[in-house]
């Protein structure tokens, strides 16, 4: 039987101190928002990314070297999680990462990325939880806008988090 494990037993990705009170507390007491810990892989993250889009499953050890990588970027990656307690596995996750520029004074753009809901448990608010406990923390590192891109199905869901649709996104594939 899996067992809720607490913040202080795991190695997280960031200081969760970061992720608001308020938006800790508008979650049911079955789920708990924290940030990514190096062991989430054997608690489907990697699923629970499968609804966005094709993840290819590199493996704990590339896994946990991928972790690694990122919270050596200080104040850079801040990917977070929301956990059913019960199973104590992930149910949403999402991530905002950090721009350093040269232009507006140096200034810094939040950029979030992989916003992804477990079918479960979709139309639960889970979602708007991750984006507003996201763009709080790019806020909260000094970020003068925090943007994404989505698709036009999104458009209303992130309208109701609060933002506002503006330019085009561009690609190119590799
Ligand atoms: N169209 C219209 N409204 C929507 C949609 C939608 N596609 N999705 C959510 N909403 C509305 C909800 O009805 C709710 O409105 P209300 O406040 O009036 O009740 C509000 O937006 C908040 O919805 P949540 O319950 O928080 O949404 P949910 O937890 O289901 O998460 C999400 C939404 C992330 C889009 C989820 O459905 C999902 O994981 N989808 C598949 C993966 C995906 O598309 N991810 C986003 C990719 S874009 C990116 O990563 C930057």
């Amino acid at each position: 039987m899996l067992s809720f494990t607490p913040d202080a037993d795991l190695e997280l990705l960031f200081d969760p101190e970061l992720i608001p009170a308020d938006v800790k507390s508008q979650l049911g007491p079955d789920l708990h928002i924290r940030p990514l810990a190096k062991t989430d892989y054997t608690r489907s993250h990697l699923s629970v990314l499968s609804v966005l889009t094709v993840v290819t499953d590199p493996g704990v050890e590339a896994y946990s070297a991928a972790f690694d990588k990122q919270r050596l970027s200080t104040s850079t990656y801040f990917t977070l999680v929301i956990i059913h307690k019960p199973t104590d596995q992930i149910v949403a996750v999402g991530c905002v990462f950090i721009e350093q520029k040269f232009l507006r004074g140096l200034g810094k753009v939040g950029h979030i990325e992989d916003i992804a809901v477990d079918k479960k448990v979709q139309g639960r608010k889970l979602g708007l939880r991750v984006i507003q406990a996201l763009t709080a923390i790019s806020e909260g590192q000094g970020c003068y806008k925090t943007i994404l891109n989505c698709s036009d199905d999104n458009i209303p869901f992130y309208v109701k988090c609060g933002y506002q649709k503006k330019e085009n996104e561009m690609v190119s594939w590799f």
